[in-house]
């Protein structure tokens, strides 16, 4: 999708950001343009039908603010920038977003105030230890690496018990397997966290395969959805349905 393509997307996702001051809106605008798992989402129709999610450290809600945008694009808010080829939007009822940091959970409430009928509850706490509600999708970003190899494993059984019949994961990782851009992956993750929590955190990482066991283990049937080969960075998109 080219920059123009994606304009009015960005546009009406970034728009809840306003009153939350620069740095969120600024935030939000260059991660949605920058990041492509957010336009992998919508094109390959990954939340689709998924009227309840539960995005598991969700930082600042930006998945709920895109599929919402996004939702305002497809009815019409920007006529004819709907890409022909990407299934509609999920039409969200519920947004559950659980988050540690205090200061990205203040912005995602803040954000949510904005998102109109859709039900937003913004969890601050710790994935580990907070109940998850019931959800049609629950998407994990980037954050299972912060978390030892036990805590990883019980997220995602507790992901799989609150799955609805049919439910969906959309999780991405770093592969450990993916040479200099899993060492990039790192590098970027580790200056992020000394800046916000100003202190070294220790990062666990598997190769994708490994994922896919510790996937299976958990219950799970799951695909690779993309890979970012060619980018400086080795994450890995995958979806996973209860086996
Ligand atoms: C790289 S950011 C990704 C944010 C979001 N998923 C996205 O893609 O925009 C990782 C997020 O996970 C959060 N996080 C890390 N460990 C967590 C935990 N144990 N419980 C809840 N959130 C956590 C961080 O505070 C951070 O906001």
């Amino acid at each position: 999708m080219s920059a123009t393509e994606s304009a009015p997307l960005i546009e009406a996702a970034s728009a809840c950001y306003r009153d939350s001051g620069r740095f969120a809106w600024y935030f939000a605008r260059s991660k949605l343009a920058g990041d492509a798992v957010f336009t992998t989402i919508l094109a390959r129709g990954l939340l689709e039908r998924c009227p309840r999610i539960l995005d598991l450290g969700c930082g600042q809600g930006l998945l709920a603010a895109w599929l919402i945008g996004a939702r305002a694009v497809h009815t019409g808010v920007a006529p004819g920038a709907w890409p022909n080829d990407w299934p509609a939007p999920p039409q969200l009822e519920s947004y559950t977003g659980v988050e540690i940091n205090p200061r990205e959970a203040a912005r995602a409430r803040a954000a949510g105030a904005h998102f109109g009928h859709v039900r937003v509850t913004i969890v601050q706490g710790d994935v580990r230890h907070v109940e998850y509600v019931e959800a049609d999708a629950i998407v994990i970003l980037d954050v299972l690496h912060y978390l030892d190899r036990v805590s990883q494993d019980s997220v995602l059984a507790k992901a799989r018990s609150a799955l609805a019949p049919g439910g969906r994961l959309v999780l991405r990782v770093g592969d450990a397997a993916g040479g200099i851009g899993f060492t990039v992956s790192r590098i970027v993750d580790t200056a992020v966290a000394l800046a916000r929590r100003r202190r070294l955190i220790r990062l666990y990482c598997r190769p994708v395969r490994e994922w896919l066991q510790v996937l299976a283990r958990a219950g799970f049937s799951a695909r690779i959805v993309d890979a970012s080969r060619g980018t400086a960075f080795s994450n890995v998109l995958l979806t996973a349905q209860t086996a």
